[in-house]
C-alpha cells in the first residue's frame, strides 16, 4: 500500500505482475510494479511515490498501441477509471464526456444506442478512450480531433488537475501533445467530444465504406447505424481481432511525400496508391509493405498480416525483440526501393 497517513486513498501497488493479457499483442511481459487508478485522486499518490523512489511509470489503457518489452521497470498503471456524463445537450449537439478507462469500441456503440451520432466511423477501434487521443486515432474520413472538444487531464509538472482545450492538445495526423511534443507529462483522465442528435451528419467519403453502406441500406436512407455495421464489416473483413492474433493496429503511418518525390514514384511504379494531402501526397504504406513483397510472411512467431500489409501480428511467442527487428527489415527494404522510411505507430516500452 502506498499513501501517507490521513489520506483514505491509497494505492494497493503488486509486484511481479504479467502485462500479457494487458497488451494487444499478448507479448509475454513482467511488471515490476503494477497498479490500478480507479480515481483520478489517485493520480499525485502515483507520481509522488514514482518520483520519491527514482521510478519511471507507464499508464496503461488498452494497451493497443504499445509494443512491451519481456521485463518493464518501475510502476505500470492501468487506468481503470470509468463513468460517461452528458456535459450539456442543445440539439442539434450534445457534449459527451468519458472517462479514460472506458472501452472505445463499447463507447462508440453505447453513443450510437443514445442517438448521439459522430463516432461511428470509429467503430471497432481496440483500446481505451484515454488512449485515444495520444494518437488522434483515425479511421474511415473521421479523426478523434474532429469530435473532441476538451481532454481532462492530470499534469505531472504542475501538479494539477486541468483540461486541455482541442487546439491544446496540438492534434495531428496519428499525432498530439500527447506523443511527440511533450510526452508523459499529461495523465489524460476524460475526453469530452462534441456530437450529434440528428443523424444527418454522415462521413462517407471512402469508396468502400459508401458502397458497403449502400448495400446494408439496400432502398433505405443510410443511417448512422449502417454507418457503424459497415464499419465493422470492413475492419473484420481486414483487420485481425487481438483477441484472436496479437496486433496492434497499422503498424506503420501512412507516409507523407512531396509532389515532386510523388511523380518520380509515380513515374516508375504506375500502380502506386496514393492521395492528396497538404499540398503533397499520403501514401498507403500497405501497398508499399505489400510491393516490397512482405505481405503474408512470417518472421520467426511474428509476421506480416495476410489481409494487410500494414499489420503485424504475433502467432504465439512473439515477442519485443522479434517485431522490432521484422519492422526494421521492412522499413529498410521499403526505403531501398522507395527512398521512403516509414514512421512505426506504437510506442515501444521501454
Ligand atoms: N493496400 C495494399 N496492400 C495492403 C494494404 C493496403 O495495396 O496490404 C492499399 C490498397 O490499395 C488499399 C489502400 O492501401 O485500398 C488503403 O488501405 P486501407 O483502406 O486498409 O487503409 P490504410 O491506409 O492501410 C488507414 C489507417 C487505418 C484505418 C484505415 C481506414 C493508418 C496508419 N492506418 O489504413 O487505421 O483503419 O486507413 O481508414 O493511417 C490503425 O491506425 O491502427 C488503423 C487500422
Amino acid at each position: 500500500m502506498v499513501g501517507t497517513t490521513g489520506q483514505s486513498l491509497m494505492l494497493e501497488v503488486q509486484k511481479q505482475v504479467s502485462l500479457q493479457a494487458l497488451n494487444s499483442f499478448g507479448f509475454s511481459s513482467i511488471a515490476d510494479s503494477y497498479t490500478e487508478i480507479t480515481e483520478p485522486s489517485q493520480l499525485p499518490l502515483l507520481i509522488d511515490y514514482c518520483q520519491a523512489h527514482k521510478l519511471p511509470w507507464l499508464l496503461l489503457g488498452g494497451g493497443s498501441n504499445l509494443v512491451l518489452s519481456a521485463h518493464v521497470p518501475g510502476v505500470v498503471a492501468l487506468i481503470k477509471l470509468q463513468g460517461v456524463d452528458i456535459t450539456s445537450l442543445e440539439p442539434p449537439y450534445v457534449r459527451v464526456r468519458v472517462a479514460a478507462g472506458e472501452p472505445w469500441h463499447e463507447t462508440v456503440s453505447w453513443l450510437l444506442s443514445q442517438g448521439y451520432y459522430g463516432l461511428e466511423n470509429l467503430a471497432l477501434i481496440p483500446g481505451a478512450v484515454g488512449a485515444a487521443p495520444v494518437q488522434n486515432i483515425g479511421a474511415y474520413g473521421v479523426e478523434l480531433k474532429d469530435r473532441v472538444t476538451g481532454v481532462d487531464v492530470y499534469d505531472t509538472l504542475q501538479g494539477q488537475f486541468t483540461r486541455l482545450s482541442s487546439a491544446e492538445c496540438q492534434f495531428n495526423y496519428r499525432d498530439s501533445l500527447f506523443k511527440s511534443v511533450e510526452p508523459g507529462r499529461y495523465i489524460i483522465t476524460a475526453v469530452e467530444f462534441e456530437l450529434f442528435t440528428n443523424p444527418d451528419h454522415l462521413v462517407l467519403n471512402y469508396q468502400a465504406l459508401q458502397k458497403t453502406c449502400e448495400v446494408l441500406a439496400g432502398s433505405q436512407v443510410i443511417t448512422p447505424r449502417h454507418v457503424f455495421d459497415a464499419v465493422c464489416q470492413l475492419r473484420r473483413n481486414k483487420l485481425p481481432d487481438p483477441a484472436m492474433l496479437g496486433n496492434a493496429g497499422s503498424f506503420f503511418k501512412n507516409p507523407w511525400v512531396s509532389q515532386a518525390k510523388y511523380q518520380i514514384l509515380r513515374q516508375n511504379f504506375t500502380d502506386l496508391v496514393a492521395y492528396p494531402d497538404a499540398g503533397g501526397y499520403k501514401l498507403a504504406a500497405g501497398w508499399l509493405i505489400e510491393a516490397c513483397g512482405w505481405k503474408g510472411k512470417h518472421y520467426e512467431k511474428v509476421g506480416v498480416y495476410a489481409k494487410q500489409s500494414l499489420v503485424l501480428v504475433n502467432y504465439g511467442g512473439g515477442d519485443r525483440e522479434q517485431i522490432e527487428s521484422l519492422a526494421t527489415q521492412i522499413s529498410d527494404s521499403v526505403h531501398a526501393v522507395f527512398g521512403i522510411w516509414l514512421e512505426p505507430e506504437p510506442r515501444y516500452y521501454p
